[in-house]
């Protein structure tokens, strides 16, 4: 494997990530617990990373603003997918690490996401402080995780995590934002 460089998306991968989107996650990525909170919305500002090799897409990470219940704000993780041939090389580690060192840059206080433990404990995730919050679509409480960048920032935190990030207003094409939607069907069944 040739080297994988980590970067900020730009507008022109777009198209690629949402190739690589569809080949890792398929149409489950649109039926995901946090599309409903992603739907409709841009990414947080500075936020949204590829991993590239050889000038190809390889790897994705997004966050998004939230409001974790009442007066908490923070981000939402997700989708975290890389090329299945491109796995097993820490692609996915140094996408996370990226985006963690500059959620903390950018002084956020804590993100959140909706999956496997396994996987997330390794950069500190843990379902200790999510227990009280919510995600308004079906999903299992204890694949809620967060991590506190700022420390206590969880505490206390109850309720329904909402979207806080800027709309992406109508008529504006999918290519330029990414922002596409499910066939009605899926989005029912979600
Ligand atoms: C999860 C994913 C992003 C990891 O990418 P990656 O570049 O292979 O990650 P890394 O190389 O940093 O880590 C690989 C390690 O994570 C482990 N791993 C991958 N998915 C895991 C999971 N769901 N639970 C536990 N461990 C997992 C691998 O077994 C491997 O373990 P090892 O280091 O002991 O060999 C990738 O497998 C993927 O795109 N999966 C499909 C999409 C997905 O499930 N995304 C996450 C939810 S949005």
């Amino acid at each position: 494997m040739t080297r994988v460089t980590i970067r900020n998306e730009r507008s022109t991968d777009i198209p690629a990530r949402e190739r690589l989107l569809d080949a890792t996650l398929g149409a489950a990525r649109f039926m995901k617990p946090s599309e409903r909170v992603r739907d409709g919305r841009f990414a947080a500002e500075g936020l949204s990373f590829v991993a590239v090799e050889n000038g190809r897409v390889v790897g994705t990470l997004r966050l998004w603003n939230v409001n974790a219940g009442l007066g908490c704000p923070a981000l939402l993780l997700g989708p975290l997918a890389v090329a299945t041939e491109a796995r097993g090389h820490g692609i996915g580690a140094m996408l996370m690490q990226r985006a963690l060192r500059e959620a903390r840059t950018r002084k956020h206080g804590a993100v959140l996401l909706v999956g496997d433990a396994a996987y997330y404990g390794r950069f500190g995730f843990s379902a200790e402080k999510t227990g009280t919050l919510r995600v308004p679509a079906p999903y299992e409480q204890h694949r809620l995780l967060g991590l506190e960048l700022k420390r206590g920032v969880l505490d206390g935190a109850r309720g329904l995590i909402r979207a806080s990030g800027d709309r992406i207003p109508k008529g504006l094409p999918a290519f330029l934002t990414g922002a596409i939607h499910a066939p009605t069907p899926l989005a029912l069944a979600a």
